[in-house]
């Protein structure tokens, strides 16, 4: 008898906390290492408020900017283990995970416009590189743009000769590498969150990077020149966790997918003039002097840097580059 009034009792726990279970929202965390006034970090709370709305309630997004949660070298891990469900790492960051074919965007010059970029992540490329990353446990969903990367330092950086034995940080890519190492400079893989005070105690010189993470990693405290010469970009591969993904109940994938359509295009819209906003607020700090290059200067430091195509197409693989340089008409 007292067993079973304690058998009822328990079912009528269980009872009572099964609406409240089944009310628990699905929580994605979405971790990033940029400031949340960037494109990146409006595009992940746009993404977050669409989410919560279209599936009313269901999901909760929780972002977490600035390496907040995870940082360089973390976060990709951390996605692998389950630890977070979303990422949007720059698209220099998949060489150490075993995506090589991802270094492609960091060929210097491959890309002149955001025109011949999306050509490339709208198309099959992009396609190929994120059914590459599937076998490793990561869904692509989306790419998101920032803009066209520039030179930093202490000096003035006119030619490409001024780059020699400077001590550059670099994101973790061997392309990224074999550039710096073209303009004889001395390339330093370090973590996002720790350039400004690598820059501020003088571990590296300088860095490159869009004018929206150098004005709000507020690396014009501590540089004296940006030289506009937009020899690459910074773009993201918005990533899930695979196995999360796919557990997804159909309808709350399918309310997702359709946020993070308006979200890639809200991001891909604003990423132009959150850079050129920014780089008006360096210009205003008067902390940093710009150097705008002449077309002439310009092509200076593209003649140096194009001999890195050739050096990483074993790396990168010739196939794609060759795809690339189809849809963007690039001639080395
Ligand atoms: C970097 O230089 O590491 C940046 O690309 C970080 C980022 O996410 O924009």
């Amino acid at each position: 008898m007292k067993f079973s009034s304690a058998l009822l009792a328990l079912a009528a726990c269980a009872l009572a906390a099964a609406p409240v279970a089944a009310q628990q929202p699905i929580v994605i965390k979405f971790s990033h290492l940029v400031a949340v006034n960037t494109p990146k970090g409006k595009a992940a709370d746009y993404f977050k408020k669409l989410a919560e709305e279209r599936t009313n309630g269901k999901v909760k997004v929780e972002v977490y900017p600035n390496s907040s949660l995870f940082k360089d070298g973390e976060e990709m891990e951390a996605l692998q283990l389950g630890s977070v469900q979303m990422l949007a790492p720059s698209v220099s960051k998949f060489g150490p995970l075993g995506a090589r074919e991802f270094e492609i965007f960091d060929l210097p010059y491959i890309f002149d416009s955001f025109d011949d970029l999306h050509k490339v992540t709208d198309g099959p490329v992009g396609k190929a590189l994120f059914k590459k990353l599937e076998s490793k446990g990561i869904t692509g969903l989306a790419y998101w743009d920032n803009g066209f990367k520039d030179m930093s330092a202490n000096k003035a950086l006119r030619k490409p000769e001024d780059m020699k034995g400077l001590k550059m940080r670099i994101q973790s890519s061997k392309v990224l590498e074999s550039e710096m190492r073209a303009y004889g400079a001395l390339p330093q893989v370090m973590a996002f969150s720790e350039v400004y005070q690598a820059m501020q105690t003088g571990v590296v010189d300088g860095s490159e990077n869009p004018p929206s993470n150098f004005y709000t990693q507020k690396m014009h405290e501590v540089q004296k020149y940006l030289t506009l010469t937009d020899h690459g970009v910074i773009e993201y591969a918005v990533i899930a966790n695979k196995k999360f993904w796919d557990g997804l109940p159909a309808d709350i994938r399918t309310a997702l997918e359709s946020s993070m359509k308006d979200a890639t295009k809200y991001a891909n819209d604003i990423a132009k003039k959150e850079n050129d906003d920014a780089l008006a607020a360096v210009k205003a700090s008067g902390k940093t002097e710009i150097i705008t290059l002449s077309p002439q200067e310009k092509a200076a430091w593209k003649k140096v840097a194009v001999g890195v195509h050739k050096e990483n197409e074993s790396r990168v693989g010739r196939e794609t580059i060759e795809a690339v340089y189809k849809e963007t008409g690039f001639k080395p």
